[in-house]
């Protein structure tokens, strides 16, 4: 029996396996190489949910950046957007001049990433640009410009590789559709 069958019960579906990620952030590792060569790069992880995704990713990148941890609330422990962000810990070191990835489990409004760029924007970066693992583009509510997106998923609410319900499911391997009468 696998360590993580257990969580397994409460999904309806995997969504993406962990093969399917494995290769997609090896892809993406190689494209961001190559866009950001030459460049001051700082990859910037936004706590907790692309903690996963992050630490996969940076080894990915064959250049010699910087990572910096930020962490904003959005959520709570419900399963949409309040469209309040509040910084709960922020970047370490300066950004001016620098060109900065924000890393992101999943873009949903878009109301978090429109909100942070707006405020890194105000610290005078060479550039900002953002890669998320996951999208819902149909979720969208803000004019947000992605750069680098893993997979666009459907309108569900999914847990896994980083993302969590309540905090709980960041560890599970894979990414799965969470049963609805877990959160209803
Ligand atoms: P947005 O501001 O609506 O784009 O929300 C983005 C944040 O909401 C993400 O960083 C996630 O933490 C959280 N989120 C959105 N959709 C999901 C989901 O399906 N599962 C887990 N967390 C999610
Ligand atoms: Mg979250």
């Amino acid at each position: 029996m696998e360590p993580t069958a257990r969580i397994y019960q409460d999904l309806t579906r995997i969504l993406v396996t962990r093969e399917e990620i494995a290769a997609a952030v090896r892809d993406l590792g190689r494209k961001i190489t190559a866009d950001y060569d030459g460049r001051d790069l700082v990859m910037v992880c936004i706590l907790k949910g692309a903690c996963v995704f992050f630490t996969d990713l940076i080894r990915e990148v064959d250049l010699p950046v910087t990572t910096e941890f930020m962490s904003v609330s959005s959520y709570g422990s419900g399963t949409s957007s309040s469209g309040v962000v509040r910084i709960v810990k922020d970047l370490d070191r300066n950004i001016e001049g620098k060109d900065v990835l924000i890393v992101e489990d999943i873009v949903d409004s878009g109301r978090t990433l429109s909100y942070l760029v707006k405020v890194l924007e105000q610290r005078h970066p060479r550039s900002i640009h953002i890669a998320t693992l996951l999208d819902k583009p149909a979720r969208r509510v803000v004019d947000l410009t992605v750069q680098y997106s893993c997979f666009d998923i459907p309108d569900a609410f999914v847990v896994g590789y980083g993302l969590d319900y309540d905090e709980h499911y960041r560890n599970l391997p894979d990414i799965g559709v969470l049963r609805p009468t877990i959160y209803e």
